[in-house]
């Protein structure tokens, strides 16, 4: 029987045996008494990695995310301006504001996840008056998931934070939700620590292109990461033997973080086969448009849904899973649970399907 493979998303993943052998002969100790050895080099692995003084290990991403809210937006009448696409403000359940207690100020997203910088401006520069709440953080993404894994240029971000440090009044801190910063910096060509290099704190995520089960690192100042230690401790994430989750994210770190240019080229040529044969069809008039492809992700628009949808079952009885998206798309996340050959088949099986269904 062939194995399926799982195009859904990079969360997906299975860990491979090896990284499971490594799990198991991790050392472990209670991590709310900071006694996990293995935690204690998973934190500071990835902070140094990043360039930060130091880091905390969280069950999750949007875990990561709502902290660093709960401590740049501490005071009442705090803002945090956020893309309006991005995830913290769409799919992370409205966490911000509803335990954090922190409004939101949503800027647009526009191509390739970058926020509108004049309304970044806007926000952050804005004079005090007795209507408004304070400016205390600009969140960011990078890579922007819901943007195509697309990767917004380092002068960006580093046009943010002067920005904020414009402000006189009070500290506004650059946030980055780098879930996927490690598919950034490949698809960059730099080192995780200068895509960091902008932001005040990250969330960098194990459990996504790292291909670990659980796991992310909030890294910043080492005063901003003893407070994170008790906003976890508050919401329920202090863990106790976790090292063998830890030991997972070492693993990944060597093993997988250098092979993230693989998904990113499997994918790539999908992109290039997708594009021939829907562009050589006749009678697909535009029926299909593939966004760019940069990192692991890719969108596959069309123009209905009920089609979209026989192509995704079409997809699934032959094995492969992608997923159905919004706006009548589909999305693909290449992932380290698939090999060249099984990026190949997903491929054939995909483009049947599109001109199978979307050619007249
Ligand atoms: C861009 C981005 N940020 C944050 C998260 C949240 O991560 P988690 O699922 O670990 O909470 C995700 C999850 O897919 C994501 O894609």
């Amino acid at each position: 029987m062939q194995r399926l493979i799982d195009l859904r998303s990079d969360t997906v993943t299975q860990p491979t045996e090896e990284m499971r052998d490594f799990m198991r002969s991790a050392i472990v100790g209670d991590d709310v008494y900071e006694e996990d050895p293995t935690v204690r080099e998973l934190e500071m692995t990835v902070a140094t990695l990043l360039g930060k003084e130091s880091g905390v290990f969280v069950p999750s991403g949007t875990m990561g995310n709502l902290i660093a809210a709960m401590i740049h937006g501490r005071d009442k009448r705090s803002e945090i301006i956020c893309g309006s696409d991005s995830h913290v403000a769409r799919d992370e359940v409205g966490g911000m504001s509803a335990v954090a207690g922190v409004h939101t100020f949503q800027v647009p997203n526009l191509e390739e996840g970058r926020l509108d910088i004049d309304k970044v401006r806007e926000a952050v520069l804005a004079d005090a008056d007795i209507h408004y709440s304070v400016p205390r953080a600009v969140f960011v993404e990078t890579s922007h998931g819901n943007r195509g894994g697309r990767v917004p240029p380092l002068a960006h971000f580093e046009e943010i934070a002067a920005i904020c440090r414009q402000r006189i009044s009070n500290h506004v801190a650059l946030h980055c939700d780098g879930a996927r910063i490690w598919n950034a910096a490949a698809a960059l060509k730099l080192s995780p620590a200068d895509v960091a290099r902008p932001f005040d704190t990250v969330t960098c995520c194990m459990s996504k292109g790292l291909g670990c089960p659980m796991g992310s690192v909030l890294c910043g100042p080492l005063s901003f990461v003893t407070e994170a230690r008790w906003a976890r401790k508050m919401l329920g994430g202090g863990m106790r033997q976790v090292g063998f989750m830890a030991a997972a994210g070492l693993y990944a770190l060597k093993h997988n973080l250098p092979r993230i240019p693989d998904d990113h080229r499997r994918l790539s040529s999908m992109h290039t086969t997708l594009t021939a044969a829907t562009a050589a069809k006749e009678g697909m008039n535009g029926a299909v448009t593939l966004s760019p492809v940069e990192t692991n992700i890719m969108f596959v628009h069309t123009n209905n849904a009920a089609n979209r949808d026989s192509v995704v079952t079409h997809c699934a009885k032959n094995g492969v899973l992608v997923g159905s998206w919004p706006g009548n798309a589909i999305r693909v996340v290449m992932n380290c649970n698939v090999d060249e050959e099984a990026a190949k088949r997903s491929t054939d099986v995909l483009t049947e399907g599109l001109l199978k269904y979307f050619s007249s």
